[in-house]
Formats: C-alpha cells, sequence, structure tokens
C-alpha cells in the first residue's frame, strides 16, 4: 500500500495535471476565436494529453491500494497578448510542472518507494518531451516575427496534431 504522504503528493498532482487541461482548453479557445484553427487544435489535443497524465496517477493510486482525491482546481487565465505570448506562457508552465515532477521524484526517492519512483521517472521524460515540443514552438514563433505567412505556415502545421495516449506506451 502507498504511504500516505506520497499519496498526498500524487493526487496534488492530478489536481495540477487537471489545471493543466483546463489552461490548454482556455488556450484552444482562445485561438479558436482568433481563427487560428492549427494553433487551437494543437491546444486541444495538449488539453487530452493532460488529462491522460492525471489519469495515469489516478490509476497508479489505485493499483497501490490507495484513494485518489479530486481537488479543487483553480480558474486558468482566458486570454493573453498575442500568440507568442500565449505559447511562452505555455513553456512556462510546462518548466513549472517538471519542476513539481522532479519533487515528487524526490520524495519517492526519500521514502524508499521504488514503485513511485518507476512512474514518475516516465513523467521526467515526458516532461522533458514536453519542454522541447513548446519551446520549439516559442522559437518558432519568434523567427517568424511579424509575418502573417510564418504564422499561417505554423498554424497549418500543428493542426496536423492529433492525440496518441502515450500512457499506454512503455518509455
Ligand atoms: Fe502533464
Ligand atoms: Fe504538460
Amino acid at each position: 500500500m502507498i504511504s500516505e504522504v506520497m499519496q498526498n503528493a500524487i493526487n496534488a498532482q492530478i489536481s495540477r495535471e487537471m489545471y493543466s487541461s483546463n489552461l490548454y482548453l482556455s488556450m484552444a479557445a482562445y485561438f479558436q476565436n482568433i481563427n487560428l484553427n492549427g494553433f487551437a487544435n494543437w491546444m486541444r489535443v495538449q488539453a487530452q494529453e493532460e488529462m491522460s497524465h492525471a489519469l495515469k496517477f489516478f490509476d497508479y493510486l489505485l493499483m497501490r491500494n490507495g484513494t485518489p482525491r479530486i481537488g479543487s482546481i483553480d480558474a486558468p487565465t482566458n486570454s493573453w497578448e498575442n500568440t507568442l505570448a500565449c505559447f511562452e506562457a505555455a513553456y512556462k508552465h510546462e518548466q513549472y510542472i517538471t519542476k513539481n515532477i522532479n519533487e515528487l521524484a524526490d520524495l519517492a526517492i526519500k521514502n524508499g518507494d521504488h514503485a513511485s519512483l518507476i512512474l514518475l521517472q516516465w513523467f521526467v521524460n515526458e516532461q522533458v518531451e514536453e519542454e522541447a515540443t513548446s519551446n520549439e514552438i516559442v522559437d518558432r514563433l519568434r523567427l517568424a516575427g511579424d509575418s502573417k505567412s510564418g504564422l499561417f505556415i505554423l498554424d497549418n502545421e500543428l493542426k496536423q496534431r492529433k492525440f496518441v495516449d502515450a500512457t499506454q506506451e512503455a518509455k
């Protein structure tokens, strides 16, 4: 059975993953409203991905005979200065989540909880990807600068993204 301290820390992370999902859904609405449908699609898929992260922790707690507790989740912001500012906020948010995942891994080590550590290593890898992908889009938006065609090329590319439930794959 999972320890109380580890269970509480994972439950807090479930709320953060759900907040992430809501944040990206809010960003999807922002982009859809300004007709950047590719960016909106990317954010919508990102929201699904965050919910799958919440569920991965949720299922893990149940498997360890623990209890997932759904806490209150803050409302996310719903407007941004522009496309770049929105993606900068997404990148910054992922850096914050990485910090939380690292702290959870530290806690698992401190408690000798090997099973939780293995789960968290999946998330450590996931965060490397999450930071890299959001940062790449930030870089490309900076590169595009004021170019409308640059923005539309990127929008078209992001339209292609489809949700794949990576939580079901080994890493
Ligand atoms: Fe996540
Ligand atoms: Fe994420």
